[in-house]
This record gives structure tokens, sequence and C-alpha cells, in this order.
């Protein structure tokens, strides 16, 4: 325990905190989806860091001798002060996923940092909230609803939701006796695979029809979208049809497809030559030319530099480095705040030289 990062700060932090949390307790919420309580380090009083409703956690293990970032969603309210949930899904053959699901016990320690994101709700960005999610896309929605709720937020919250079984609705209990407490809580659930079941939902996909059935005036609302990618991009295109101007939506993509990193001295681009600006690893002692359009990350792992990396599309901030000297552009920032900008930290996985530049890395 003595190489543990420093816990549990005076005043909570908003960002950029980093420690060990707790597991206090572990809930199977539906096959194969479990819910975990983190609690602070020292196992009683407030969170190190406050968060608000939408907001992710980055969590990092070693797995088979690798360390691995992933993120997830915070599914609890920031109201509660003393614990945050997780939710996660198992996948299948995920690596992370299912050392969470099948590995992980009451009191384990959890290395984790954030919070992080910009895909949130608190109520005061609109007078009313769309909140459409599918599978475990779900977390963000729930503690999107918890928050509300709780906070007696007079407006409409639109919940609509796509499972497969009924049996995979996670969260049904919770969304019930939510919606017993918000008159203003309109739930509408999809079951994508309810033959066999007593079901008296909507089955299949969600529909333009469902959508506009369950919500008035749609054009008018804010709307959020949460889950896989085929659902993100047909829900995208219902919204498209029925005319949502793309400024109301809000979306956020747990499924990412990203480029698996290349091992060291591994990719195509390698073995040509690089004509690019020239990129220097201050702690490694490494220089090399980027190739056209490679980012730093990309360099990086040629070279075996070993920057952390999780989502690499620029939302999560696990590859945030110290940019000495030189520019760079990067397509997507949003895991950067005021801060990180004024002190020169830029994202590894966005990031692409404009100049010859210096990275502490
Ligand atoms: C902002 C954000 C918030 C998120 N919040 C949540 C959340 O609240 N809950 C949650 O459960 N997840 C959430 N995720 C997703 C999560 O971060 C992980 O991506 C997810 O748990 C899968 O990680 P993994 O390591 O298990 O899978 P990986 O090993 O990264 O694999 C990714 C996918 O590829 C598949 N796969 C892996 N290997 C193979 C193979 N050899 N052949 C074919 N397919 C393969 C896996 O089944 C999996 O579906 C979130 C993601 C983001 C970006
Ligand atoms: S790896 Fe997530 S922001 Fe770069």
């Amino acid at each position: 325990m003595s190489n543990l990062p420093p816990q549990n700060a005076v005043s909570p932090v908003t960002a950029n905190w980093r420690g060990y949390l707790r597991i206090g307790s572990i809930v199977t919420e539906t096959p194969g989806v479990k819910s975990f309580r983190l609690l602070p380090l020292s196992g009683d009083g407030p969170m190190p860091f406050t968060f608000v409703p939408g907001q992710f956690i980055n969590v990092a293990f070693s797995i088979g001798g690798a360390r691995m970032n992933r993120s997830y969603s915070i599914s609890s309210s920031p109201t509660q002060r003393d614990y945050v949930d997780l939710t996660v899904k198992r996948e299948p053959r995920g690596a992370v996923s299912r050392h969470i699901v099948d590995l992980l016990k009451v009191g384990d320690l959890i290395e984790a940092g954030g919070p992080v994101g910009k895909f949130t709700f608190d109520g005061t960005e609109a007078e009313s909230i769309v909140l459409i999610s599918a599978g475990v896309g779900i977390t963000p929605m729930v503690s999107i609803t918890r928050y509300l709720t709780e906070r007696s937020w007079p407006g409409d919250i639109f919940f609509i939701y796509t499972c497969r079984t009924p049996a995979d609705f996670i969260f049904a209990d919770e969304v019930a006796a939510l919606q017993q407490r918000n008159p203003r809580l309109h739930v509408a659930v999809t079951s994508t695979k309810a033959e066999g079941t007593d079901w008296k939902g909507p089955r299949g996909r969600l529909t333009k029809e469902l959508l506009a059935q369950t919500v008035p005036d749609l054009a008018s609302r804010r709307i959020h979208i949460c889950g896989p990618p085929t659902m993100m991009e047909a829900t995208k295109a219902i919204l498209t049809e029925l005319g949502i101007p793309p400024d109301q939506v809000k979306s956020e993509l747990f499924g990412a497809t990203k480029p698996s990193p290349a091992a060291a001295g591994t990719t195509a681009k390698a073995t040509a030559a690089a004509t690019g600006s020239l990129v220097t690893f201050s702690k490694n002692n490494k220089s090399a030319k980027i190739h056209d359009g490679q980012t730093v990350l990309e360099l990086s792992e040629e070279l075996a530099i070993g920057i952390e990396n999780s989502c690499r599309v620029g939302t999560c901030g696990v590859c945030k480095v110290k940019m000495i000297s030189g520019e760079v552009t990067m397509a997507v920032e949003d895991s950067l705040d005021a801060d990180d900008k004024t002190n020169g930290i830029i994202l590894a996985c966005q990031a692409i030289p404009k100049s010859e530049i210096t990275v502490e890395a």
C-alpha cells in the first residue's frame, strides 16, 4: 500500500483526480452486467472528487502483464457523495470487462482517474431532456435521471431504452421506482428479442413512430444518445429524418471502433521513410520524424515509448502528455480543460505536429 498515490484531498476536485478506490459492494443487475460501488480508499467519508451526471471515470488494470485503460460512466447520482457506482457489461471477448465482471471482489482496489466527459446534463442546459439509450448505454442516462429526480427538477424527462430480451433491461426496477416518484419521467422501453416472453411493451428496434409517439414536439428538445455504434447510427438517421437540428443532439459512443495499438516497430508506416516534423520524447531520450497524418501516440508506439491510452478518439484523456515546445493540431480535444491547455497538455492520440515538437514522455 505504501506505493499508492496520495488520497482524498481536503476539498473534492472536479477533474484530473487520480488514485485508488475500494469496491464496497457488487450487485448483479442482469445476466453479464454488474454494478460496482466504489468507495474512497479509506472505506468511508466523501469521495475525493465530484462529478456532473453523465461523466465517466477511467480505470486501469494490469492484465496478463499488460497495462490496460478503459472508461466507465458513473451510473449513480452526484447527490450521493460517499460513493460512485460503475455498471459494467461483460463483453464475451473483452479483456477488461471480463476481468472486472468475473474476477473483482468486494474489498479490491481499483486504480482510477477522473471525472471526465462533456456528455452531461444537470438541468440547467434545457427545459426538458430526451435520453435515448440501448444496452449498457443506459448508465449515464440513469445517473442523469436519478439526479434530476432527487433534485425535483421541474422539466420533462423522456427516457427511451432498447434492450435485447426483457431480462436484459438493466435498472428495470430502478426506472420503475423513479417513475413512481417523478410524474415528469416518461418511459418507453422496447425489446428486440421478446419472443416467448410476456413482455407487454413495444417490440423491435427503436422506430421513428415510437419516438414521435413518446416525445411530443421532439424537434424542440435537447436529445442525448448513448449505446453501441449500430444503434447510434440508426438513431441519428431517424433524428435526421425527423428534421432534428444536429446541434440539439449530444452523443456518447461506448463501443468506439478504434485502431488497435501498434506494437513497437510493426506498423506499415514504420517501413516507409518519414518526412514530417521531428518529435522528441524527452524522458526516453528518443527522437524521430513523424509520417504524414500520424499522431504523436502512433509514433510513440513505433518507438515503444509507452504513452498510456484508452479511447484513442480524444474523449477519455488517458493519453495526456505535456508538450514542452512546438505546435500541434488536434481534431478532438474534449478531455482537455482550461488548466490543461494553459499548461501545454496535449492529447497524444489526437496530436498532429505542425512543427518540430518535444513532449515529456
Ligand atoms: C466514455 C465511455 C463510457 C463507457 N461506459 C461504459 C459503461 O458504463 N459500462 C460498460 O460496460 N462499458 C462502458 N464503456 C465501454 C468500456 O470502456 C469498454 O470499451 C468495454 O467494457 C469493453 O472493454 P473490454 O476491454 O472488455 O473489451 P476489448 O478487449 O477492448 O474489446 C472490445 C470489443 O471487441 C470484442 N473483441 C475483443 N477481442 C475480440 C476478438 N478476438 N474477436 C472478436 N471480437 C473481439 C469484445 O467482445 C468487445 O466487444 C464506455 C466507453 C466509453 C468510451
Ligand atoms: S486515448 Fe483517450 S483521449 Fe487519447
